[in-house]
């Protein structure tokens, strides 16, 4: 498990938990969305509704005097289209969040038709740390009637439900990718339950992570291992059975786990502050493709009995080794983790997945410019071969490169092709290695 600080243990309270319907939520960094209007909300939130995500996480910084006027629009787009939205104050971006500045945003938008709210009718609130400020939450609860499940993953699960005389009703953990070359396992997850008792949990769910970034307020460049990460961790959320999930991320450009559209607008970070544009052309909308079936099987226990057949695929756009790799660790020690070569945890390897009713008679195909090699599924739906669900492999790059294509075949007819993203290269398109992936 990751945390954020040192461990510390400490006792804890567990109060009867209130005990709400599973959602679905994406987090948003309203820090990269100064340039996005109406238009682009809307179209935001429609592709959001297709998904089945049931609301925005709004991960605000305090004092980022371009909040106000993002949170306007973004309000207004929410309540036209009946989606909904709720607030996680950021207290490490640009420091602790002052009680009153709380109050008066959740007293302010709290008060619109998109505000989430549980099924009680309280105000659903978040954080991104601030667990020193853990007391300030007791008089904003009460004040605001909210419903509080902040991420306070610097401190162990048992030390966070605890604070404040367990002020919280629920925890989220941003613990969301793998320690090295492995499968993020649900440790982490099984431990936050453990320690909540019967209060809410909220499991995040990531597809990627590769973060280079450097400038006067942080410079950082690590990955963890991405490969098999998305579809692994949603078959995990079915296991858990958590209250809440929060996708990681929306439009987290800079961490390369965005799974909503890459608007150049939003991308003005990159000429600042990264040696490459990592994540121009770089489309993971591949990502979204099989949220509407991982959702309904989350909320109601079961495969869905009626569902259109996919395919998506997702693959770095050059060899590992083509270009030197920018000095970017696999792993960061400031986790508590042992840093390796980022090529140790990356697989040259286009990964694909299918939503099948069957696999029976199904072949799949992966073109690499002319080149062809035929597939096979190495993980297959919790229920087994035959049944529906996700059924997984990969293929190596091989020294191929152009247009990728995933074909899947059933008895020689086409049911689903994945292609149209970036083509993947022979070399690097720029001096050093681009470690996000292209998901179609
Ligand atoms: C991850 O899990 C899949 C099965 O879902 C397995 O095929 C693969 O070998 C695992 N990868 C690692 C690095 O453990
Ligand atoms: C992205 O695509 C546009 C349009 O094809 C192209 O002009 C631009 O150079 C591309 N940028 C990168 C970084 O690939």
């Amino acid at each position: 498990m990751k945390l954020f600080l040192a461990l510390a243990a400490t006792a804890f309270v567990v109060l009867p938990s209130v005990q709400a319907a599973k959602e679905v939520f994406a987090h948003v960094i309203v820090g990269n969305v100064r340039s996005l209007d109406n238009a682009d909300w809307e179209d935001n939130i429609k592709l959001a509704q297709e998904a089945k995500i049931d609301a925005f996480v709004l991960n605000i910084a305090q004092g980022d005097d371009g909040n106000e006027a993002s949170l306007q629009t973004i309000f207004k787009a929410a309540e036209n289209l009946n989606f909904k939205v709720f607030f996680s104050f950021d207290y490490k971006a640009k420091g602790p969040w002052p009680k009153e500045a709380v109050l008066d945003h959740i007293t302010r938008f709290g008060a619109s038709s998109a505000y989430f709210k549980t099924d009680e009718d309280k105000l659903f609130m978040s954080t991104f740390e601030g667990p020193d400020n853990a007391a300030d939450w007791v008089d904003i609860k009460t004040a605001t009637n909210s419903f509080f499940v902040p991420d306070w993953s610097s401190r162990n699960p048992a030390d966070a439900v605890g604070l404040a005389d367990g002020v919280a009703d629920g925890l989220f953990s941003f613990d969301a990718w793998p320690n090295g070359d492995t499968n993020i396992t649900t440790q982490a997850d099984i431990a936050f339950q453990n320690a909540l008792g019967n209060k809410a949990y909220m499991m995040a769910v990531s597809p990627w992570f590769y973060t280079n970034l450097n400038n006067p307020d942080f410079t950082k460049n690590w990955l963890w291992r991405g490969d098999e990460l998305w579809d692994t961790r949603w078959a995990q959320v079915m296991e858990i059975q958590p209250e809440f999930v929060e996708i990681l991320t929306w439009n987290d450009y800079g961490e390369s786990h965005y799974i909503g559209p890459v608007r150049e607008k939003e991308l003005g970070l990159f000429a600042t502050s990264a040696p490459i544009p990592y994540v121009e052309n770089m489309s993971h909308d591949g990502w979204r493709k099989f949220l509407p079936f991982y959702i309904e099987q989350y909320k109601t226990g079961t495969a869905p009995a009626e569902f259109e057949e996919k395919v998506a695929a997702y693959y770095r756009t050059a060899p590992a080794l083509a270009c030197p790799d920018g000095g970017t660790t696999g792993n960061n020690e400031d986790f508590g983790e042992v840093e390796e070569p980022p090529q140790n945890l990356m697989d040259d390897s286009v990964f694909y997945g299918a939503l099948l009713t069957s696999d029976k008679g199904v072949t799949v195909t992966v073109k690499i410019g002319e080149n062809e090699q035929t597939g096979t599924f190495t993980t297959v739906p919790a229920n087994g071969a035959g049944t529906p669900g996700v059924y997984r492999g990969s293929v190596p790059f091989g020294g191929n490169n152009g247009d990728v294509v995933v074909t899947i075949s059933r008895d020689g007819q086409v049911v689903a092709t994945a292609e149209g993203g970036k083509p993947l290269g022979a070399t690097c398109e720029f001096d050093i290695q681009n470690w996000n992936a292209v998901a179609v």
